[in-house]
């Protein structure tokens, strides 16, 4: 959308016996968004947070609380996160049946509404959400885990979903996930990615305020 690129650290690389100090540390670093990958054992073959870590994190920082939730029936935890301050609720389309009726209700519980995609899912499934979306999210690897490998091919999906916003003028933020580094994350934003998630990439690296600065540029 030609503004500045934004960082979104993903605490599922975080400790989370010290969470609050990590997530000082990324608004330190100079993130702009927290990523708050959330798992629910079914959707996803692993645990993470819930709302109670978004309630209890509200106060720790400024950041945009950016939550994608990898969950069974998404359209049963957007109370629970409008009232923890989530300000960003994503979801996984592969767990909607009723996608613009979850947005709707996303939206009138005074969130901003996304989707996300696996790697396996193509852009045309969201043809019909597009116009209504704030935020679409494309996972680069397999949902689940931090520290996987970027998956390449999903790359395109970030150039039509920013060829498609162009021709309609339509409003969506993009943003991608998955495998990103200091060093790849060029790639996404070449194709037009506006957010940049980033778990194990930042929270392993020695200098969490460089890995930052190359990706706002
Ligand atoms: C994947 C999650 C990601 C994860 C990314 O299931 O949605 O947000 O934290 O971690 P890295 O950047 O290590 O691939
Ligand atoms: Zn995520």
């Amino acid at each position: 959308m030609g503004n500045k690129t934004l960082a979104a650290p993903s605490i599922l690389s975080a400790n989370f016996g010290h969470l609050a100090d990590e997530v000082r540390s990324a608004e330190e670093a100079g993130a702009d968004w927290l990523h708050v990958d959330v798992m629910d054992g079914h959707f996803a073959q692993n645990f993470s947070f819930g709302p109670k870590t978004v309630s209890d994190l509200r106060p720790v920082t400024g950041l945009v609380l950016d939550c994608h939730l990898m969950v069974s029936n998404p359209q049963d935890f957007v109370q629970s996160f409008a009232s923890a301050g989530a300000d960003y609720f994503t979801f996984q389309i592969e767990a909607a049946v009723h996608a613009n009726r979850i947005i709707q209700q996303v939206k009138a519980a005074g969130m901003k509404a996304g989707i996300c995609i696996v790697p396996g899912t193509p852009v045309h499934f969201l043809d019909e959400l597009l116009p209504d979306l704030d935020l679409v999210l494309t996972l680069l690897v397999n949902p689940g885990f931090g520290g996987q490998k970027m998956i390449p091919s999903c790359l395109e999906k970030v150039a039509k979903l920013a060829a498609i916003r162009e021709k309609e003028d339509y409003h969506y933020l993009l943003s991608v996930d998955g495998g990103i580094t200091a060093d790849n994350a060029a790639l996404a934003i070449d194709k037009g990615a506006d957010v940049i998630v980033m778990g194990s990439a930042f929270y392993e690296a020695p200098d969490r305020v460089a890995v930052v600065r190359k990706i706002k540029g």
